[in-house]
């Protein structure tokens, strides 16, 4: 069986903050990408969850401080030389600001030139005219209307999608897009999401999708994962997460998308101000803001818990319910099997999977 493209196991990443304190920014993640048909997963959850971490590990531009980032079964932070370089051309990244990642004074071929002269040397001038024109072409951006122009005569929708041609430049095997279309008209957020769209449909790339946003995720992802406070909160296929939400928090982020029907309610945002001293205890993460709390939530954290919406849900609200992996097979972000879920369930404390007794993920090791 070929190994997974990218697969995160057990990772934990804190930094530091100000004289010898530690946030956790992500703690306990298992996360996989398949290598078999492209696929789309959103990594969503509200700011400061972790979710921009959790990219940068992938594009392993961060180590973790405990567990693994692994791209085709070989961990990230072991890769040297060409083969470190064949990853840094299969994983591509798409940032929030597109306006940043142009040099003002070039027009913007410049960067796809340098672009293709970094990972595909050697090639003469219409050799690289052509390659670009291809990747424009593949994006739907005319090359007369784009090429020789500087990034300030161009929209943000525009410039996105010649960071998505400069990406497709490279033919990467998975792309990591974080707020790709946060700073972007709404009117031209649909082209840049219908683009992504296609680099998955008919070019076969997969796609880690990072947003806070719901809606767009909706749109153009097969499976979500959400994060709270660093740790995964629910995870499964994007209908079955939505339409069927089993984790408090996820109700929540659910009841606060904008409703487009005017005789519905705008329910306000999620109340941010409790909960700043959840976890200090061990117990639930999300207690503070939770609905549904329990005596039981203050005990220890949840692990993941398999729900009847065939999602996972990190929530004691589910510990009765059906253990084990998702019945689907098909893209679900995340490892785990059954054994793994019941250990995790009847772990002492009940912690979190993979956690140690100082409250820190073991690396596993490999599988
Ligand atoms: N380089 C860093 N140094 C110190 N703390 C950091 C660093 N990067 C992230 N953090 C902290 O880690 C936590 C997670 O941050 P991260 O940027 O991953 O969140 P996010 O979900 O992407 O938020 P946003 O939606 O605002 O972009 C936050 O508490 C953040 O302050
Ligand atoms: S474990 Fe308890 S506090 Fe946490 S989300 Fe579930 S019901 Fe709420
Ligand atoms: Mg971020």
């Amino acid at each position: 069986m070929s190994a997974d493209l990218l697969e995160l196991r057990g990772v934990h990443k804190s930094f530091s903050r100000g004289f010898r304190k530690r946030v956790d920014a992500l703690q306990g993640i298992d996360l996989r990408v398949g290598a078999g048909e492209a696929q789309i997963i959103t990594i969503a959850g509200e700011s400061g969850s972790g979710k921009s971490t959790l990219g940068m590990l992938a594009l392993g531009f961060l180590t973790p401080d405990v567990g693994e980032v692994r791209f085709r079964g070989r961990d990230v932070g072991q890769l040297r030389g060409r083969s470190l370089r064949e990853f840094r051309r299969s994983v591509q990244a798409i940032f929030q600001n597109p306006f940043s990642a142009f040099n003002p004074f070039y027009p913007v071929d410049h960067v796809l030139r340098l672009t293709l002269r970094n990972f595909a040397p050697g090639q003469d001038r219409a050799g690289e005219e052509a390659g670009i024109s291809d990747a424009l072409g593949a994006l739907h951006l005319n090359p007369d209307v784009i090429l020789g122009k500087h990034p300030h005569q161009l929209s943000g929708g525009q410039l996105q999608r010649v960071m998505l041609a400069r990406a497709f430049l490279l033919r990467p095997e998975l792309i990591i897009a974080d707020e790709p279309v946060s700073m972007i008209d709404a009117s031209l957020r649909a082209v840049v999401l219908a683009n992504m769209l296609e680099l998955r449909e008919r070019h076969g790339i997969s796609q880690l999708y990072i947003t806070h946003d719901l809606s767009t995720a909706r749109q153009i992802s097969d499976s979500i994962l959400i994060l709270y406070r660093g740790r995964v909160v629910e995870a499964g296929s994007m209908d079955q997460v939505l339409d069927s939400p089993q984790h408090p928090y996820t109700q929540l982020l659910i009841q606060a998308i904008p409703q487009a029907d005017p005789t519905k309610r705008w329910l306000a945002p999620l109340d941010r101000q409790h909960g700043e001293a959840a976890d200090a205890d061990g117990g639930c993460p999300f207690y503070q803001r939770c609905p549904q709390r329990m005596e039981r939530c203050l005990a220890a954290v949840p692990p993941l818990y398999a729900t009847p919406a065939d999602t996972r849900a990190a929530c004691f609200l589910h510990e009765t319910g059906p253990a084990g992996p998702p019945s689907s097979t098909t893209a679900h972000p995340f490892t785990g099997t059954q054994a793994q879920v019941e250990d995790d369930a009847g772990a002492p404390g009940n912690q979190a999977p993979g956690a140690t007794d100082h409250g820190r993920p073991a690396d596993r090791g490999p599988a």
